[in-house]
């Protein structure tokens, strides 16, 4: 029997054993990036890159990550292509994954995505739905390992939307073993249904400082993502506690860092001195999306390749 395409539609799809070896691996290719050498592991290879919504940090880091690794990237949108008139997805999986060797998607409701990959022959990869933002993560957490170590036991507070990020991030606490303390306001609190997590993967906390108390890490992320732009008057009411602000900082770990996966809103949900303050990390955030990415796109493709 063929062996089932392995897919990365979620943060969970990923064992830690499987996260680890990608960490190891980012390590090295980041590093001979750094230094200008080759690393054409998927040469021939061709990615195509379906956009329903905005993006500069996705498209560039895969686009970017696909040619370095010597092969092709082919960018979608819905409003050139016939995915934007109706065609169904399931046959946009059918025929896209014909002609192609990996896809990447950033859509709307994360049942678009997996139905596109219950007809794919090929690779999957969420670049952000409604639901998760599981590379975003991905990249989140080798930055705190590049920096610390093992996440294991650390604890990291989330402040403002229980939106994609967090559901993520909860998933990620499960699979890594780190404590996640999250603080929305009313109605916005994260659902562990929906995140498809244990209710124990995580603490809410109706205060964001008491979330953010003693962290190790502190994220956050807009008040209202993409999709939701109707709500924006009603969410900038709502979250104005939730504001990573100096006052929250100095409440967690003296040496506690700040991740927001961009764009960023200053004023709204991080104050521009903690962004742009030294406890910040997220320019290497963002950069890191690169170099893990091309070892996740190595490793659905290649398998394990010795490091
Ligand atoms: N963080 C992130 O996914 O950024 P883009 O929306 O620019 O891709
Ligand atoms: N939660 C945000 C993330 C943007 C990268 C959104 O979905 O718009």
């Amino acid at each position: 029997m063929a062996q089932a395409v392995k897919h990365f539609l979620q943060f969970n799809d990923l064992a830690a054993d499987e996260l680890q070896y990608l960490f190891l691996r980012t390590t090295l290719i980041k590093e001979k990036f750094k230094r200008y050498a080759p690393h054409h592991v998927l040469s021939d290879r061709t990615l195509v890159m379906i956009f329903e919504k905005a993006s500069t940090r996705t498209r560039l880091s895969f686009e970017a990550g696909m040619h370095q690794l010597g092969g092709a990237a082919i960018y979608l949108n819905t409003r050139d292509s016939q995915l934007g008139r109706g065609e169904p997805v399931e046959d946009a999986g059918e025929v896209i994954s014909r002609m192609c060797d990996l896809v990447m998607i950033r859509t709307f409701e994360q049942s678009i995505i997996e139905r596109f990959a219950s007809r794919s022959r090929v690779p999957v990869i969420n670049g952000l739905t409604n639901e998760f933002h599981p590379c975003q993560v991905l990249a989140d957490i080798f930055t705190w390992v590049e920096k610390r170590g093992s996440i294991k036991g650390a604890t990291v507070a989330w402040i403002g939307d229980g939106n994609n990020m967090a559901n993520s991030w909860a998933q990620a606490a499960e699979v890594l073993d780190f404590n996640l303390h999250i603080s929305t306001p009313p109605g916005y609190s994260l659902d562990a249904s929906i995140a498809g997590v244990k209710a124990t993967s995580f603490k809410h906390f109706d205060d964001p400082m008491q979330a953010a108390k003693d962290a190790d890490l502190v994220c956050t992320d807009v008040w209202t993502s993409m999709g939701f732009e109707t709500e924006d008057d009603v969410r900038k009411q709502v979250f104005a506690d939730w504001r990573v602000d100096p006052e929250m900082m100095a409440v967690a770990r003296h040496d506690a860092m700040f991740m927001h996966c961009l764009p960023a809103h200053r004023g709204e949900e991080v104050s521009a001195e903690v962004i742009d303050g030294p406890q910040s990390v997220v320019w290497d955030e963002a950069e890191n999306r690169l170099h893990i990415q091309k070892a996740l796109m190595e490793y659905l493709l290649l398998g394990r390749v010795e490091v």
